[in-house]
């Protein structure tokens, strides 16, 4: 435990030492379990966000747990100079689940969708179409903040002050098959795509958009990237949210959730695609480690073996009826719910930060994104209990929103 004194040091040394790229709440915690974090002064917060969509299965699981204490016992990192035992069955475990041939390994989303990038182009050049290196993304995507993924990223914001932004990326709207026939031409490498855009505001894939572009792709020889990146991992309730579709891209990228909080990344192929990086042309030297691969088995056998997946697509349900109905007894506060399993988004028509602040005083972690859009992302372990309790403080977030600032719910 600190005091409010140590608590407050840690906040200004952070904000003395630290880049100045991110907006903090005054909150640092100490621990966690389940669904549940704790501040360093000991106070509960129910965690209705898992740090961005990573810890899949909440704070301290056992698996994990000890996943994480056999790296530390034996081995961390010895390079891809070598074989690495866990990276050889976490790959081929994800080619098994995924359908997908071969794996590259990596650390972050930005890096896995810079692999999907690089891979898409590579495999053109060597297929004697070194003129086809153009990436079509859809407007309000989000890809990363490397120089290649934030030009990937359908949103002029993120791409501000940056340039020159390397070229041969082209923008669409999203669900709109016609607008993408339109921007296709004889240089499009490939379509690069959010099954659910994540930080554009919970905006899912039409199905019938999605598989279009599917078949418009093997019409005009395109790749299908598919930036899973967000929506991985059991996070909609499939282990991959193209699953909801049935469709099968030729690239795809995971990360956030892979790892639980270990960080790791991955771009997945078919073979055909896959075999255009031959050694030498891409490589990563934290990518797949001892550390990491341990910590992706660990979240793939919860996933798979303890039902994690099955609970993440009922508990996604349970959320997304409760949100339906807190959205009909509240219209004043909260719109549209989209997304798909435990990827949630409610509209708000209320003040988003001052939504934010009525769910935080109350004891629970959420986000509101684009703004006015509120995001759920829990862990795919939460219970009913747990769910129905998030939904209770939402109700009572909106009303405090509606009797102090009636004028703001419009
Ligand atoms: C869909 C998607 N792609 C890529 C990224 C970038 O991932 P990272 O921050 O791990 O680089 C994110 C992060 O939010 C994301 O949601």
């Amino acid at each position: 435990m600190y005091s409010s004194a140590e608590a407050d040091s840690v906040f200004q040394m952070t904000d003395r030492a630290v880049m100045n790229t991110y907006r903090r709440l005054p909150l640092a915690f100490a621990r966690g379990e389940g669904a549940w974090l704790y501040d360093v002064t000991g106070r509960a917060y129910l965690d209705f966000i898992s740090g961005l969509g990573v810890t899949a299965l909440g704070h301290g699981h056992p698996r994990l747990q000890a996943a994480i204490r056999a790296a530390a016992d034996t081995l961390l990192h010895t390079s891809n100079l070598y074989y690495i035992p866990p990276q050889a069955e976490l790959a081929h475990r994800l080619t098994q689940v995924t359908g997908f041939d071969r794996v590259f390994f990596c650390n972050s989303g930005a890096e896995a969708n810079e692999a999907a990038i690089k891979l898409a182009r590579r495999y053109h050049a060597t297929s004697g179409q070194p003129g086809r290196f153009e990436i079509i993304t859809a407007l309000n995507s989000f890809h990363g903040r490397t120089l290649a993924t934030v030009t990937a990223t359908g949103q002029s914001k993120y791409q501000q002050g940056f340039a020159p932004l390397p070229p041969g990326f082209r923008y669409v709207r999203l669900n709109d098959l016609d607008a993408l026939r339109r921007a296709v031409t004889d240089q499009t490498a490939a379509v690069m795509l959010e099954p659910v855009q994540g930080e554009g505001g919970v905006n899912p894939c039409a199905p019938e958009y999605l598989q279009g572009v599917r078949e418009l792709c093997d019409e005009r020889g395109i790749l299908l990237i598919l930036d899973e990146v967000q929506t991985g991992v059991g996070r909609t309730g499939k282990f991959l949210a193209a699953e909801h579709y049935g469709v099968q891209a030729d690239i795809c990228t995971l990360a956030k959730g892979l790892g639980g909080g270990v960080p790791i990344g991955a771009a997945l192929a078919t073979e055909r695609v896959a075999r255009a990086f031959e050694p030498g042309t891409h490589a990563s030297t934290f990518g797949g480690n001892f550390l990491a691969a341990r910590a992706g088995l660990a979240v793939l056998e919860a996933l798979f073996e303890d039902g994690v997946l099955q609970r993440a697509a009922a508990a996604g349900e349970r959320l997304r009826e409760g949100l339906i109905a807190l959205s009909r007894r509240r219209p004043e506060v909260f719109g549209e719910v989209r997304g798909l399993g435990l990827m949630l988004g409610v509209e708000l028509k209320a003040a988003g930060s001052q939504f934010l602040s009525a769910c935080l005083k109350r004891g629970i972690l959420v986000n509101v994104i684009a703004e006015r859009v509120l995001r759920l992302l829990p862990p795919l372990i939460v219970s009913d209990e747990e769910i129905d309790q998030a939904l209770s403080i939402l109700e009572q977030a909106a009303e405090e929103c509606v009797s102090e600032c009636p004028s703001s719910a419009t």
